[in-house]
């Protein structure tokens, strides 16, 4: 109870008394800049230190490093989950924080690394959150995870119910591989991927010094 007062609680993600952009422009690079963060903000290690990069419009960009590294947690701020602890993200020249995460989020499909499935239809897992699903979309993503024949095959299809028990741990690892928004609200720029990126001009997170550097 504690914990759902908690979260009942907590306030809105996006202020009401801010005004913020809605429009997300196309065509501009992300700019990372001396950004910095940190989970717990008494630690003296920070988990992002000083990171700058630039995240080209159109092109991939791939973010390797050492497991701990912090490659998830850059995907994360990216995403708008934590705010930096210093430092900041720009699309172009304004900061990500000007324009409405919500907005924003839209337009990143990420398949994150701890996929999760909650107890809802398949079609609510592949584009959770999603308050009128495009059918064709849905099936464009299942399509591309190759679950599509299976979930027709089921007297229920794409409202069977999926969750925590039993035979549901069937779907666990191809319905995760679907239930990115990036088959579902097809982001029409910036990928953020945390497990699959890959790309020409990949940016190495090491973790001695939790610096980017340049592949040649
Ligand atoms: N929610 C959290 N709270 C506190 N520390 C965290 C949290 N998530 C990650 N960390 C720590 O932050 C550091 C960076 O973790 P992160 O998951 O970003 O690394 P990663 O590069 O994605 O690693 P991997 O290659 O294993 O996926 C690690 O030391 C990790 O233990
Ligand atoms: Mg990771």
């Amino acid at each position: 109870m504690n914990r759902l007062g908690e979260v009942r609680d907590k306030p809105d993600e996006e202020d009401p008394t801010r005004e913020l952009l809605r429009e997300i422009p196309a065509g501009k690079n992300l700019r990372i800049e001396n950004l910095s963060f940190k989970y717990d903000p008494l630690s003296e290690t920070p988990t992002l230190d000083n990171i700058n990069l630039e995240i080209a419009w159109g092109k991939q960009t791939a973010i390797v490093g050492m497991s701990g590294s912090g490659k998830t947690t850059l995907v994360k701020l990216l995403l708008g989950f934590y705010p930096p602890a210093g430092g900041g993200i720009l699309l172009g020249d304004t900061p990500l924080e000007n324009y409405s995460i919500r907005e924003w989020r839209k337009r990143c499909g990420v398949v994150m690394q701890d996929g999760f499935i909650f107890s809802d239809s398949i079609a609510g897992n592949i584009a959770p959150g999603v308050e009128h699903i495009d059918k064709e979309r849905l099936r464009h993503a299942a399509k591309v995870a190759n679950i599509h024949r299976f979930i027709e095959e089921l007297p229920l299809g794409y409202s069977t119910r999926i969750g925590q028990a039993g035979k549901e741990k069937l779907w666990y690892h191809t319905v995760t591989s679907a239930t990115s928004p990036s088959s579902t609200s097809i982001p029409t720029g910036h990928d953020c991927d945390g497990a699959t990126t890959s790309g020409r001009k990949p940016v190495a997170l090491r973790k001695s010094e939790h610096r980017p550097a340049h592949w040649p």
